[in-house]
């Protein structure tokens, strides 16, 4: 059976040490619900749902188009949002973030991808559908600097749900 069409998404992938450590944090709260596998942690910028494999080739051209700057990311808030949806947030998002994630979905729109109108909430899902509200013995603390951005295809392997990364574009950190 060939496959005809993908379900993608534009995002941030965090590099292990963080990943690591947001998981250890992630699994002392207690969430219950759904938690997002360690491997899958990532922070997304543009949600695209399921294309055609034929639009890979456009998406690589456009993303290539994108002049992103590197930066600082720290998410230091725990958030709690619908459906029990439990995340980190940042209290000062990085405007170079926000450009980014908003170039993207303005060349998407233009070449004529259906997103969301919703404005961008920078989020990194911990745990879905939560019933209880965490209790926090410290705030949150993480931080890196984001150098690229994946296209990650979401699809399952035998260990379950996985974001496999497709193809990055580097966000040169300026000196
Ligand atoms: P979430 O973490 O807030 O659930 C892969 O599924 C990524 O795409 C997740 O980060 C998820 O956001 C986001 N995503 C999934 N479905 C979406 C939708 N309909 N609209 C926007 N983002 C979506």
């Amino acid at each position: 059976m060939s496959i005809k069409s993908l379900r993608l998404f534009f995002g941030l992938p965090l590099p292990h040490r963080q990943a690591a450590a947001i998981n250890v944090w992630r699994n002392g709260l207690t969430l219950g619900g759904r938690p997002v596998d360690k491997r899958n942690l990532h922070l997304t910028l543009v949600f695209l749902g399921s294309q055609p494999v034929e639009r890979l080739d456009e998406l690589q051209r456009l993303a290539g188009q994108i002049r992103g700057k590197g930066f600082e990311l720290k998410l230091d808030r725990l958030e709690v949002g619908r459906h029990g949806l439990v995340s980190l947030g940042s209290s000062q998002p990085p405007e170079a973030l926000i450009q980014l994630a908003g170039e993207l979905h303005d060349s998407l729109r233009a070449a004529g991808y259906p997103l969301e109108e919703r404005a961008f909430w920078p989020h990194l899902t911990l745990a879905r559908q939560c019933r209880t509200h965490p209790v926090l013995d410290s705030l949150p603390d993480f931080a890196w600097t984001a150098e690229r951005f994946v296209l990650f295809h979401s699809t399952s392997d035998e260990q379950g749900g996985v974001y496999r990364p497709l193809f990055h574009w580097p966000l040169p950190v300026p000196d």
